[in-house]
C-alpha cells in the first residue's frame, strides 16, 4: 500500500523548557484510508493535525507528505494537499460572507471563477448550508460555522483531510450527515481522513485507530481489536463504545458472543445467532 502520509520518528516540544509533547511517534496513512486518532486530553492529537500540515515543525524525526518532506520549501504545496478543520470554527473565518469564506480558500490555488462558483455550491450543498451563502458567518450558530469550514475545505478538493474535532459542537444527528457527506466525498475522491473525536460510535467505523497516551503511539490496530482492550484503555482513561460495554456485560451474565460487536446492527446478529444455538 502507498503510504499517503508517513511520519518517521517525530519528537517535539512547543519550547526547549518544555517537556516534550510527541516521543518518537511513527505512523502511516494509506491513500484512501480513514484513521482515527483518540487519546486524553492533552495526549498530543492537535500537535499531530498541526505538524501534518507544517503549522509545526518537528525537532527531531521527518514527516512526510504525498512523498514530499515537510519543511519550509514544501509548506505551501503540503498545504495545498492537506486540508484541515479545527474545534474552533471562529478562528477560522475571513470573509464577510459565508460565500466568500468558501471561496477565500479557493483563491490561492488560481482556479478559473466557474470551477470556484460551481464548487461553492457543491460544497455548501454538500454540508447543507446552501440557503446560508449570503449571510455573515459570525451571526451562524456554532454548528453551522463548523459545516460552512469544512465546505471550505471540501471546496479546495485537497487529498487528506483531518477534521479535529470539527464535529464536537454538532448535535449526533448533525454530526451522522455531516459524517455521512465526507464519507461519500471520501469515496467519491480517493482521499485520505484523519479524524480526531471523542465520539466513540465515529470511531468504529474508522479503518484503522491509532491511540494516543502521553506523547506516545501506544496502540494501534481496526477499531475491533482496539476495543477489545477495554480494561487497558479504561487505564489510560479512554472509555469505550455503549455497545462494546453492553456485549461485556452480556458476556458476564453468560451471553458470550463470538466476537466484539462494534455497533447495534452487530450486537444483534450476535444475539439472533445466541438465541438460535439455545
Ligand atoms: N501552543 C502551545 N504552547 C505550549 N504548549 C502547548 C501548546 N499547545 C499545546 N500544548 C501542550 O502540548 C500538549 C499536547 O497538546 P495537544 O493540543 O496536542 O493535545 P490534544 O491531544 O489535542 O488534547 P485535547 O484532547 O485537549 O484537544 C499539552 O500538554 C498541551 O498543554
Ligand atoms: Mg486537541
Amino acid at each position: 500500500m502507498q503510504h499517503f502520509i508517513e511520519f518517521r520518528n517525530v519528537s517535539f516540544r512547543y519550547r526547549e523548557d518544555h517537556p516534550w509533547v510527541l516521543k518518537n511517534v511513527s505512523f502511516h496513512i494509506g491513500s484512501n484510508e480513514w484513521l482515527a486518532i483518540i487519546g486524553h486530553n492533552g495526549s498530543g492529537k492537535s500537535t499531530i493535525a498541526k505538524l501534518m500540515n507544517g503549522l509545526l515543525l518537528p525537532q527531531t524525526g521527518e514527516i512526510f507528505v504525498d512523498g514530499m518532506p515537510v519543511n519550509e520549501n514544501t509548506i505551501w504545496d503540503v498545504r495545498k494537499t492537506v486540508g484541515m478543520v479545527f474545534q474552533n470554527p471562529d478562528n477560522q473565518f475571513v470573509g464577510t460572507t459565508v460565500r466568500d469564506d468558501v471561496a477565500f480558500g479557493m483563491e490561492n490555488h488560481g482556479l478559473p471563477r466557474e470551477v470556484m462558483l460551481k464548487r461553492i455550491e457543491e460544497s455548501l450543498q454538500a454540508v447543507g448550508m446552501s440557503e446560508y451563502e449570503r449571510h455573515e458567518p459570525h451571526r451562524l450558530s456554532g454548528g453551522q460555522k463548523q459545516r460552512v469550514a469544512i465546505a471550505s475545505v471540501l471546496a479546495v478538493s485537497p487529498e487528506l483531510i483531518i477534521l479535529d474535532e470539527a464535529t464536537a459542537m454538532l448535535d449526533p444527528r448533525g454530526r451522522r450527515e455531516i459524517m455521512e457527506t465526507i464519507r461519500e466525498v471520501q469515496r467519491k475522491r480517493s482521499l485520505s481522513l484523519i479524524t480526531i473525536t471523542h465520539d466513540l460510535n465515529e470511531v468504529t467505523q474508522a479503518d484503522r485507530v491509532i491511540v494516543m497516551n502521553e506523547g506516545e503511539t501506544w496502540m494501534e490496530g481496526v477499531p475491533r481489536d482496539i476495543f477489545a482492550q477495554k480494561d487497558a484503555l479504561q487505564d489510560i482513561g479512554l472509555d469505550t463504545p455503549f455497545v462494546t460495554k453492553l456485549a461485556a456485560e452480556l458476556s458476564g451474565a453468560g451471553l458470550a458472543m463470538q466476537r466484539e460487536p462494534l455497533n447495534h446492527q452487530e450486537l444483534l446478529e450476535d444475539l439472533w445467532t445466541l438465541h438460535s444455538k439455545m
